[in-house]
């Protein structure tokens, strides 16, 4: 057997975002010997995406506030299919990892009386979301990785893992290999905790970046551990759509919670037409009540702007189809408007929003404080994942966890904004834990010297197959564009059987074409080959995604169908599970929803 460069750990923590930073920080505290691998640099992860703040019940902002309401919006949020315990111990957990972190040194904006600041956002009742600025996700990137790198964590740079290797039943290390210079690494671990991320890039319009090629949801499908709710997509309502060069990149919902408002082409505050009946309550019906909610008074209901996104970015697709769109094919977002009611508006804005300030001067050439911005939706995160049980964070696979947006089960069938950072502290910080402790008690896994032979033949074919120039070997970046508009035009916001089914055919037919992939030149920072690599794993994400959405024919949450609009009670509760079958086929399995505690029951009623 070629001898791979070998390392050892008792904990391998793939992804480097919040989850795998926090995973790290905590396998480390327990005494363990640490590994960290991340596809692209140390700092930088789709974490720093979520702009916004961190949700938890701190209640600095309003005394109102408390576990039990942010369990309860969760699981609204969620449309009830969410993982009830894991949205149980997120809410109560969340406040303390938020003040760990403030610990640690994250600077967060400020209440007058020197308080953590925490703003609105959709779906939460109450001002909820701690924050810096519309930077919170890079202030926590640059607070844990400040804090990891002083726990002994050894960390692999430019480095992308192409298989867990196993040990009978149990996963035993990893083997992928060096961006820079191609070189294979093997990596043995007796534990490891998967924290890749998203699967953003198998859509067209996405505001996740290139490393997001759904690895850690794959990994874990191909070494057999279960998947969930992969139907579950978040279109976050406003991306940037114009130039095109820059369409997807992210608006922070932090503009809607300052005030900033949704408007079709003829100037109508649209999202007041369709206010779903469980949030009729909760939303102002007109529009000085929605302002005086977002200056915090208390006793106004919050602007419809702040539903959740799943409905907002259905009603900004409305809007478009029916011919209300703004130039470039979106609506417009509107901060602006706030001069009417603030002296100093347009120095409010740049002290809240400065990266929307920027980014839109710099990319759209556009100043936020004078003009509305042309925004719609963009594929942000997915609520499905590897199946997790709740307290550990360990897959079906022994040995193999998960957290944050590779994981499933908080979030249900939509996510709320601000949710996500909370999500990646509080089980990445379990993940970190329970998987030390598996360590602790476990031997180190044997490696398997066929697998990992094959893997690496695998690894190298599209070299081979370049070298040779077959007259049908073609290169990646075709087969991944196909595969991105495929994905956007027929698994997207609105769904169809047909659809679907045409997707189904164009993702097998892309799969076989991915077979016979050939790249050219050598294995030194080869991004061609790396495509051709990550390809494996979007059309896996996307084959999940998409059989997935088949078979929930209902709609809940960020799955919407236009053939079965409706979401059907009893029959719609339950999660949908993806597994390798023997023969290497996708299997769907329908997962009854155990059932919820009374005690939990009772908290959903009293926040009704
Ligand atoms: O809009 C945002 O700032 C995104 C936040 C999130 O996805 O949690």
């Amino acid at each position: 057997m070629p001898e791979y460069p070998t390392f050892e750990y008792d904990v391998l923590v793939i992804g480097a975002g919040g989850a795998g930073l926090r995973a790290a920080i905590e396998a480390s505290a327990a005494g363990v010997r640490v590994g960290l691998i991340c596809k692209s640099l140390l700092g930088k992860a789709h974490t720093v995406m979520a702009e916004g703040g961190i949700a938890a019940a701190l209640s600095t902002t309003d005394s109102r506030d408390n576990w039990k309401v942010h369990f309860a919006d969760t699981m609204r949020g969620g449309q009830y299919i969410n993982n009830w315990r894991m949205a149980e111990l997120h809410a109560k957990e969340a406040p303390a990892c938020v003040r760990e972190l403030e610990a640690w040194g994250a600077v967060f904006d400020r209440t007058t009386d020197g308080k953590i600041l925490q703003r609105n956002f959709g779906g939460h009742k109450f001002p909820r979301l701690a924050h810096v600025g519309d930077r919170t996700g890079l202030e926590m990137i640059r607070t844990l990785q400040d804090h990891g790198i002083h726990q002994g964590i050894e960390v692999h740079m430019e480095c992308t893992v192409v298989s867990l290797l196993k040990d009978g039943e149990r996963v035993a290390g990893a083997f992928g290999y060096e961006r820079e210079r191609g070189h294979f690494l093997l990596f043995k671990a007796k534990a490891i905790v998967l924290a890749t991320g998203g699967v953003g890039r198998a859509y067209k319009i996405t505001s996740n970046s290139w490393e997001y090629t759904g690895d850690g949801q794959a990994l874990a499908y191909n070494a057999g551990a279960d998947l969930q709710d992969m139907e579950f997509v978040q279109f976050h309502p406003t991306g940037m759509i114009w130039p095109p060069s820059v369409a997807g990149i992210l608006v922070t919902e932090g503009v809607r919670g300052e005030g900033g408002v949704l408007r079709n082409s003829v100037g109508k505050r649209f999202m007041f037409d369709d206010i779903p009946d469980a949030y009729k309550a909760q939303t102002a019906d007109n529009e000085l009540e929605g302002w005086e909610y977002c200056q915090g008074n208390k006793t106004a209901r919050r602007p419809p702007e702040l539903l959740t996104r799943d409905h907002v970015a259905r009603c900004i697709m409305r809007e478009v189809k029916a011919g209300r769109g703004s130039p470039h094919g979106g609506v417009y977002l509107d901060i602006a408007w706030i001069k009417e009611k603030l002296p100093n508006a347009a120095e409010h804005i740049k002290r809240k929003l400065p990266s929307m300030y920027h980014q839109f001067k710099q990319l759209a050439d556009i100043d936020i404080t004078t003009t509305p911005m042309e925004v719609g939706p963009t594929t942000h995160y997915i609520m499905g994942g590897v199946r997790v049980h709740a307290e550990t964070q360990m897959s079906t696979v022994p040995g193999l966890f998960a957290a944050g947006e590779c994981g499933a089960g908080l979030h249900g069938a939509n996510r709320l904004g601000g949710n996500s950072l909370s999500d990646l502290l509080v089980f990445g910080k379990r993940a970190g834990r329970y998987a030390a402790e598996f360590a602790k008690q476990h031997p180190p896994g044997r490696i398997n010297e066929d697998q990992l032979q094959s893997v690496a033949r695998w690894a190298l074919q599209p070299f081979e197959r370049g070298a040779l120039r077959e007259s049908n070997a073609e290169g990646p970046y075709r087969i991944q564009h196909e595969l991105q508009d495929k994905m956007q035009d027929l698994v997207g916001i609105v769904r169809t059987e047909a659809e679907m089914m045409r997707a189904l055919d164009e993702i097998t037919s892309l799969r076989e074409r991915a077979s016979r992939v050939g790249v050219e030149g050598n294995r030194e920072y080869n991004t061609g080959w790396h495509t051709a690599l990550d390809l494996a794993n979007l059309l896996t994400v996307s084959e999940a995604i998409t059989r997935a959405a088949i078979e929930r024919k209902e709609s809940r949450g960020g799955h919407f169908r236009e053939d079965y609009p409706d979401k059907v009670k009893n029959v719609g509760e339950l999660n949908i599970v993806i597994r390798r079958g023997r023969d290497g086929e996708m299997q769907i399995v329908r997962e009854k929803i155990p059932e919820m505690p009374g005690e939990l029951k009772q908290v959903i009623e009293e926040q009704r």
